[in-house]
């Protein structure tokens, strides 16, 4: 059976291995979901700001898989911190994937942006307010205390909207200013960038000891990442596996304690990512070996794309200056 992992909250585990759709296109998600889920995936990552939860919701549907058996999880994004917005937010995202709740709801950024729509409407990208150079306006207040829309989001679990509540793209001062606020529910999950080429040792470390689950998006290197899966270290591994190199990143990846979400739209690759090897001590330590020998790299930091700059992985997150 497909290994999983515990959540704090308790209730149904997460599996293992889930299917991302972040840059999936919507005229290929829907198969690429559908196909997962008849070939044995049971967890899928969807984000609201993903533009594609429509699709992914068809091809859960066409799957027939039954909805108690699949792990799914989507993001507030960063339109909708206002504590008001947040439940709009939640009902777009289960209207659109055609649920009634989820699994777990992640606060997608720590950042939020400076919105101006109408009362009781939630925002899109249109209502985004702009600086002259174009660059979108950040809410700093909002950003730097997250806590208002962590109370909202806490509402949701009492609504039976989701299972569970986490983070995501949170360094760990700001997974301790969370913790340290006034809230009732502890963040479960903080799904960050995790791969060999961004493999935050101190930051996973510190999540297992505080009992918040790793997740990693990117896990393969992202779009640029063939390097990585055609690595000669984790080539030579593979072939005495006999499997991808994908499927030994991911392997690497759970043996460190993190739930992994590979994406793809192409069915043999969605296969290949969905399995694990048992790696021995030595090959894992030739993989920690490998993370460690060329500097940290991010295949996402949207930080320079706001106004005034503000650098989302900023304190604590000093490998990446
Ligand atoms: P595609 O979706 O066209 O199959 P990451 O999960 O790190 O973000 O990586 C996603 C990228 O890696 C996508 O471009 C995806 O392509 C590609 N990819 C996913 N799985 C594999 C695999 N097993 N072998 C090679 N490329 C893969």
């Amino acid at each position: 059976a497909q290994q999983s992992f515990k959540l704090a909250s308790g209730g149904k585990q997460i599996p293992s291995i889930g299917l991302g759709t972040w840059q999936s296109a919507k005229g290929e998600v829907a198969k690429a979901v559908e196909h997962a889920l008849k070939n044995g995936y049971r967890h899928i990552d969807c984000a609201w700001a993903y533009g594609n939860e429509a699709e992914v919701g068809e091809g859960i549907k066409n799957s027939g898989v039954a909805r108690e058996e699949i792990f799914v999880t989507s993001k507030l994004f960063e339109l909708h911190h206002h504590p008001e917005h947040v439940e709009l937010a939640i009902k777009d995202t289960l209207k659109n994937l055609g649920l009634e709740y989820l699994d777990l709801y992640l606060m997608h950024w720590n950042i939020n942006l400076q919105v101006d729509a109408p009362e009781g409407v939630l925002p899109t990208q249109d209502h985004t307010i702009k600086a002259e150079n174009g660059k979108k306006k950040l809410d700093v207040a909002l950003a730097d205390d997250v806590t208002p829309t962590w109370k909202a989001m806490e509402k949701l679990v009492d609504q039976g909207l989701t299972r569970a509540i986490g983070v995501s793209n949170f360094n760990i001062n700001r997974v301790k200013k969370l913790l340290a606020a006034d809230i009732k529910i502890k963040p479960v999950a903080n799904q960050v960038e995790l791969s060999i080429q961004c493999p935050q040792p101190e930051l996973v470390a510190w999540l297992k000891k505080n009992d918040i689950l790793p997740c990693a998006y990117s896990p393969l290197g992202g779009t640029d990442g063939q390097h990585l899966r055609e690595h000669k270290t984790v080539a030579a591994i593979a072939k005495k596996h006999d499997v991808h190199g994908a499927t030994i990143l991911i392997s690497w990846l759970i043996k460190r304690g993190i739930c992994a979400l590979p994406k793809s739209v192409t069915a043999s690759r969605i296969d290949a990512n969905l399995k694990s090897v048992d790696l021995s001590e030595e090959e894992f330590q030739q993989l920690e070996e490998l993370s460690k020998s060329h500097p940290p790299k991010r295949v996402c930091d949207q930080s320079d794309s706001f106004e005034p700059f503000y650098d989302i992985y900023q304190e604590n997150d000093k490998e990446f200056s």
